[in-house]
């Protein structure tokens, strides 16, 4: 039995339903989603305060239309029917549902809500405004019971309720950013319906996550490879938490971290009793990449060699159980879009379990956005330069050393970003900006210092904002910090004299250089 109340989102296949569980933890609320076709009796057994049906791309009147056990309405526990759920719980009450005509009830994107505010659903919240549409079916007549809470200007029930059983159903998604209010009327739907306590928090999912691991795990043996990016050092330290010696983190350094990188990582997990191998690889990546100038091929030898580099490891541990990986959920959805065209190849571990041999893979961050990754590492007690780390590429400075690459220029590269970020961070601005780097190009330009004439490279500086990193501004850094960083790294890198600031966007720019 859980020791914290329990709201399941029911799902119907809906693209938003990870997002839906999101806004409920966000509430304060522990829940799971589980998928339509699970018995009512195992539904049950998990004695939820609330249900919530997802969306899902069907029309109830469809054959092969997913529906529910009608007794789940018997049940004495409210529900929340968002867009098919609210359709499909519509036409199981007795409701009617229909395909909308094109002039009337059809509606995608943002439309302008009213709502009636003496609806528990919107209690306290504005009497008007937009929210997110994308249903092609109309709720006809609605079941009895029910009454119309809320409707916009072509459709005239886009939420019903019956208040005295707790049955709520919006045809809009409340969930998205988009729909005003749409957190908080899941927040009145879990602590005005369902009587929510607010009794969750990170340190339960934690709590949870590292039981869950030690019963499946035994006394198994764990891989891990870490790279130092958020994702897996949170994953690390969340398995390091629950099977302490049994755990072996695999951190390739590949010379191609930024500034004392490599040995932060490593500081981080100082304080676990798990086996930490950090293999130098600096030797072996450079001699790969010697002469290579394409960054393609760059990211290919990149790729290979850390694949070659884990697996002898790997072989070097002998038997494995299983092995980790710090997928999280946007990388679950992305992975679902097959048909996006291959802008760079993006290099991460995805590739390792057919070098391996193992029994089972392992991804406990699964279910969780970034940032709530970022909030368990914290609970975990990972360092704040770890847990905030902006996004680093898998390939690290070779794809920020424009051309081809030698140990020189990257330590002079490493030198001029250590300086840039420094600056960033003394000026406030690395908490408006999502991405912030160094570049080394290939070009050199004339100069002069003191009195002698210089002929060195160009670097470039490069600072994003952006929530999804598929587009992004140039960031607006003050000239003054501009200024500062500039005067600072010519004056203290030697083999720079020039410095310039990227000012594109992405598109038709893209973040990295290369
Ligand atoms: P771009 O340059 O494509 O970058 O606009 C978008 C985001 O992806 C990161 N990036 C990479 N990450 N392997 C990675 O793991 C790569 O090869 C790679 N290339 C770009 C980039 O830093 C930015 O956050």
């Amino acid at each position: 039995m859980m020791s914290h109340q329990t709201v399941i989102v029911l799902d119907f296949g809906g693209q938003y339903n990870q997002l839906i569980a999101r806004r409920v933890r966000e509430c304060g609320v522990y829940c799971e989603v589980k998928p339509y076709t699970t018995p009512l009796e195992a539904l049950k057994a998990m004695e939820p305060i609330g249900f919530i049906f997802t969306g899902g791309p069907n029309s109830v009147y469809d054959e092969k239309a997913p529906h529910v056990d009608t007794a789940i309405f018997d049940l004495g526990i409210p529900v929340l029917g968002i867009c098919y759920g609210c359709q499909l719980m519509a036409h199981t009450l007795g409701g009617r549902v229909t395909a909308a005509q094109e002039d009337t009830a059809r509606e995608y994107g943002k439309t302008e809500t009213y709502y009636d505010t003496s609806c528990k659903l919107f209690k306290g919240l504005p009497a008007e405004g937009v929210s997110w549409m994308s249903h092609g079916d109309y709720m006809e007549k609605v079941p009895e019971g029910f009454i119309l809470v809320a409707h916009s200007d072509n459709c005239p029930n886009v939420a019903i309720a019956d208040e005295t059983r707790g049955f709520y159903g919006v045809q809009y998604h409340p969930e998205v950013n988009h729909t005003q209010h749409g957190t908080d009327m899941i927040h009145n739907f879990l602590y005005e319906v369902c009587g929510a306590l607010g009794d969750w928090s990170m340190g339960d999912y934690k709590r949870t996550a590292i039981r869950d691991i030690r019963e499946n795990v035994g006394d198994g043996k764990v891989l891990l490879a870490l790279s130092g990016g958020v994702d897996s050092s949170v994953a690390a330290a969340l398995l390091a938490e629950a099977v302490g010696s049994q755990l072996t983190c695999v951190f390739v350094d590949h010379g191609l971290m930024r500034k004392n990188e490599g040995d932060e990582v490593e500081a981080a997990f100082s304080k676990w009793d798990i086996n930490f191998v950090r293999v130098d690889a600096e030797d072996r990546f450079l001699l790969k990449l010697a002469g290579v100038s394409e960054p393609e091929h760059k990211r290919k030898i990149i790729g290979e060699e850390f694949i070659r580099v884990f697996e002898e490891e790997a072989k070097k541990i002998g038997r494995v159980d299983y092995l980790v990986q710090g997928t999280i959920y946007p990388d679950v959805i992305e992975s679902g879009a097959g048909d996006a065209a291959v802008i760079k190849s993006h290099h991460n571990v995805g590739g390792l379990p057919d070098y391996v041999d193992f029994k089972e893979i392992i991804e406990p961050l699964r279910l969780l956005f970034k940032d709530e990754v970022r909030q368990l590492g914290r609970e975990l007690g990972l360092p704040e330069y770890l847990v905030m780390r902006q996004p680093f590429p898998g390939p690290g400075l070779a794809i920020r050393v424009i051309g081809d690459l030698t140990k020189e220029k990257l330590d002079t590269l490493r030198d001029a970003d250590a300086i840039y970020r420094e600056e960033i961070a003394e000026a406030g601005e690395d908490k408006n900006i999502n991405q912030y780097f160094a570049v080394l190009t290939n070009t050199r330009s004339v100069g002069v210092m003191g009195d002698g004439r210089t002929y060195d490279y160009t670097l470039a500086l490069r600072a994003v904002t952006t929530s999804d990193f598929m587009t992004a501004d140039w960031a607006r850094i003050p000239y003054d910090v501009l200024d500062k960083i500039s005067t600072r790294i010519v004056n203290e890198v030697p083999g720079i004299n020039r410095i310039v600031y990227d000012i594109t966007s992405k598109p038709p720019a893209t973040i990295e250089w290369e």
